[in-house]
């Protein structure tokens, strides 16, 4: 009776938390909360990411980090048959086949878990977990309860506004599951700063899957005890890479460098990359945002390549593709805008025959919910075709992997990359560029094509703009 009456008080609580109009993850968060209290037990809420293959921690609630952040977490490792839609009981979670991570699990003090799917538009896109400290077989009114857990936390992500807009769009980006691209998971996770959420949204905007502190590593031990951990902030499962953001000043990152160097010491094989908070100011100045960014740039500060400088190096290229590509036809193609200086150079002087070809992508602008897309797609057939695509300037190497990708299902015979500039300071995606004309340093670039908001393309050479610092005080420190 008591129980049935704890059941009720929770959803009351829970469906009413549903009904707010607070932001989704901290709706999310209700739900897990009133499971958490009302079943004496840790719980978790977990998401599929948009490639269906690995889980995401959206939200918990008793559970100890070390669990949290024991490592990514395989869909088809990980209580599997949840994510065919059926609820999961593990009487003995120390010793169980469906568990990744038992002796985790052990550590944790957790002896059962319950697992139930959170349904969305027929498929499950996540589930509601429930650990319990004692051995527990659940009762059918449990688990009857976490199902309408689920089904609420199904009802908050149907009522995202992000999702009702995904479905109205018939996207290019038709492959990845309407469910799962409608979660946009930089809103149902819970981030410790600023700085991490704002970084989520621009990997999702550009659909790269991420999972946020899913693993801690142990640095050091007393014994048996662990003394010093390193959490890095984000993974990125598509690059195999751990990227930790540090918004502190450069001046009192020393620490943290000497975690990193000690991760790499015992996990020789884990790729990680640290963005400064110079590197990370830089990229959201990129995109018109953060404390770099200004409404204007004040002239240019230094010019880094002369015109004649370009014009040489531009004629070195295309030497190298006419001798490269003497006996093809290549079929060059370029991305608005930033290209229209370098291919103009290029082509002319360029000895054998060429097709030329242009595309366009929407670009990240701050605040926006929308993803990537292709806003001009090429007009002619790269079926066959020997592709040089025509970059500006390769930085973190999203925009290029994102077209690569797009051009490549097309079935080309062959796709090289040429780019004017590449800028390796702050590269995320691995991408092989074949034709490079300066490697720059780590400093926004304008002229030649290349633009600060809209400014200074029409200039003959390359410089670096003046963009004063505002001055606002630095974001506070950060944990890991
Ligand atoms: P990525 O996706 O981070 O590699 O960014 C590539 C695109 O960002 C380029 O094609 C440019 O349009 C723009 N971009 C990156 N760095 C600069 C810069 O220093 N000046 C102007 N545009 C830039
Ligand atoms: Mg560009």
């Amino acid at each position: 009776m008591n129980k049935e009456r704890d059941y009720y008080k929770a959803t009351r609580l829970a469906v009413a938390a549903v009904n707010s109009p607070s932001p989704l993850k901290d709706r999310l968060a209700a739900i897990v909360r009133s499971v958490a209290r009302s079943m004496k037990s840790g719980a978790s809420l977990i998401l599929l990411d948009s490639t269906r293959s690995k889980l995401i921690h959206s939200s918990s609630r008793g559970l100890p980090q070390f669990y949290l952040r024991k490592g990514v977490l395989d869909a088809d490792k990980s209580l599997y048959e949840v994510l065919t839609g059926q609820p999961v009981t593990i009487a003995d979670a120390g010793n169980d086949s469906r568990i990744q991570y038992p002796a985790m699990a052990a550590k944790a003090g957790i002896a059962s878990i319950l697992g139930v799917p959170i349904m969305c538009g027929g498929g499950a896109v996540g589930s509601i977990r429930v650990y319990t400290r004692e051995r527990c077989d659940f009762s059918s009114q449990d688990i009857a309860f976490v199902i309408t857990m689920a089904n609420l936390a199904a009802v908050a992500l149907n009522s995202d506004p992000f999702r009702q807009k995904t479905e109205e769009v018939d996207t290019l980006e038709s492959s990845i599951p309407v469910e799962a691209s409608a979660l946009r998971r930089s809103r149902s996770v819970t981030f410790a700063h600023p700085s991490e959420e704002y970084f989520a949204r621009i990997l999702d905007f550009y659909n790269i899957e991420w999972v946020y502190e899913p693993r801690s590593f142990p640095l050091r031990w007393n014994g048996d005890t662990v003394t010093e951990m390193f959490t890095p902030d984000f993974y990125l499962p598509g690059l195999d890479l751990y990227i930790e953001l540090t918004t502190l000043r450069q001046s009192l990152v020393t620490h943290k460098n000497r975690k990193l160097r000690r991760l790499k010491e015992l996990h020789p094989e884990v790729k990680i990359t640290l963005l400064y908070k110079n590197d990370y100011d830089r990229l959201l100045a990129k995109y018109g945002c953060g404390p770099l960014a200004q409404t204007r740039a004040h002239g240019i500060s230094r010019v880094l390549y002369s015109a004649t400088e370009i014009e040489d190096r531009v004629r070195a290229l295309a030497g190298q593709i006419s001798s490269d590509y003497a006996s093809r036809r290549p079929l060059m193609v370029g991305v608005q805008r930033g290209f229209i200086c370098f291919m103009a150079d290029l082509i002319r002087q360029i000895t054998i025959p060429v097709d030329i070809d242009f595309m366009a992508i929407s670009y990240y602008s701050g605040d926006s919910d929308s993803t990537v897309r292709i806003t001009k797609d090429i007009d002619l057939s790269v079926v066959g075709r020997h592709v040089i695509m025509v970059e500006d300037i390769v930085d973190t190497g999203i925009t290029l992997s994102y077209i690569l990708n797009h051009l490549q299902a097309g079935g080309p015979a062959s796709l090289a990359v040429c780019t004017l500039l590449d800028r390796r300071a702050r590269r995320l995606a691995d991408v092989r560029l074949d034709y490079v004309g300066f490697e720059v340093p780590d400093e926004f670039v304008v002229g030649y094509g290349l633009d600060y908001r809209e400014e200074y393309r029409n200039l003959p050479f390359i410089g670096i703009p003046t963009l004063e610092k505002s001055s606002k005080k630095e974001i506070s420190p950060q944990k890991d």
